[in-house]
């Protein structure tokens, strides 16, 4: 069992006092493998993403020679990892790659060992406490064969999910052969995370974080509807569980827009038989939307269950305070912020983790 403290009283206060926060989950938190340039580029491409350690806690993200984003140690480090999450109670986190690691641009080829490589060094980096640490895989989704294959060989390694992007080489979620991965996930109960990235109209978002701030709550949006709307959601099994990030992106602000389109416009029933609303109960998001009326209005669009607490760890982005949203929403009671911050994801990522506190 774990006890785990709150961060630490500050100045003032009382020293003594040991708060036991409450367990949590958080399904969307980033690592970055300790990838060496050489072995990016023997992987991959001279201009392939590696990690740049600076020796004192402090690193940069690279792209070949390209300084992509200064990082800290907790990203690559799962000692510094596991000790922030002392810091801010997080019982177990659910690790993804950082999505700049997709390369779905590759040759299959290289996609496949790609993907190996990044697996591999997942496992490695959750062998400090495979209970608190549980890794995602990553897909090489050029090959839809080779990508089945590598997720069955990671989920049998222990991954307990799938980390994708919300689109492929200009293809969304609905197109034929990214439904036939998603329905060898469902088949082999392996869960899937969405995250979105490569955001539509770069040149028109160059400034501001624009890319983050509209470009990826729309992608989001537009990967559910791509699956609602081409009825992909009538033909793969209600076995699949799916999640997507950012609590959906602009999806559940939009829902009753779409809805009043499909009942008014037969273009959009065409391959949706039924209101597009009604296929809430086929998707899980996450919690990271920020505020108590945002989340309030999140639970009435997908239902408590289906809200999984995620940060967006370890990046300034993300909720600071893992949960705390949820914690202080005062229109939830204790049980279902249970649900919200550890059960519902336990559930979905098969965890067994219930008898952790
Ligand atoms: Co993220």
């Amino acid at each position: 069992m774990f006890v785990l403290r709150n961060r630490p009283p500050s100045a003032g206060e009382v020293t003594e006092a040991v708060t036991v926060r409450a367990r949590r989950i958080d399904v969307h938190s980033h690592f970055f493998p300790a990838l060496s340039k050489e072995d990016a580029a023997i992987l991959c491409s001279p201009d392939a993403p590696w990690l740049r350690d600076n020796g004192d806690g402090t690193g940069f993200m690279m792209s070949g020679d390209h300084e992509y984003r200064p990082v800290e140690a907790p990203l690559w480090d799962p000692a510094a990892r596991l000790a922030e999450m002392d810091r801010t109670g997080t019982t177990i986190q659910v690790i993804s790659a950082t999505p700049i690691l997709f390369s779905y641009a590759c040759a299959p080829s290289i996609g496949e060992r790609w993907a190996a490589k990044i697996n591999d060094m997942a496992s490695e980096m959750c062998e400090i406490d495979p209970v608190r640490l549980r890794p995602l895989s990553h897909a090489p989704l050029q090959d839809i064969d080779a990508a089945c294959r590598e997720v069955s060989r990671a989920k049998d390694n222990g991954h307990v999910g799938v980390h994708i992007g919300n689109h492929i080489d200009g293809r969304n979620l609905d197109d034929l052969e990214l439904v036939r991965f998603l329905h060898h996930c469902a088949t082999e109960d392996i869960a899937v995370f969405v995250h979105p990235w490569n955001t539509m109209a770069p040149d028109r978002m160059t400034k501001y974080m624009l890319k983050w701030l509209v470009g990826m709550p729309a992608e989001t949006h537009l990967a559910i509807l791509s699956l609602i709307l081409s009825g992909a959601f009538e033909r793969l099994p209600r076995s699949l569980k799916i999640c997507f990030a950012h609590g959906g992106g602009n999806f559940a602000a939009q829902i009753a827009r779409v809805d009043n389109a499909w009942r008014r416009r037969d273009i959009i029933r065409t391959d949706c038989p039924n209101p597009p609303s009604s296929y809430t109960d086929r998707f899980c998001v996450d919690s990271a939307v920020f505020d108590e009326p945002a989340l309030a209005h999140l639970a009435a669009v997908m239902g408590t269950e289906r809200i999984m607490m995620g940060s967006d760890y370890p990046f300034p982005l993300g909720e600071e305070d893992p949960g705390a949203v949820i914690d202080r929403a005062a229109f939830l009671d204790e049980p279902t912020r249970d649900a919200l911050r550890f059960t519902n994801a336990d559930a979905f990522f098969s965890l067994n983790a219930g008898g952790l506190q």
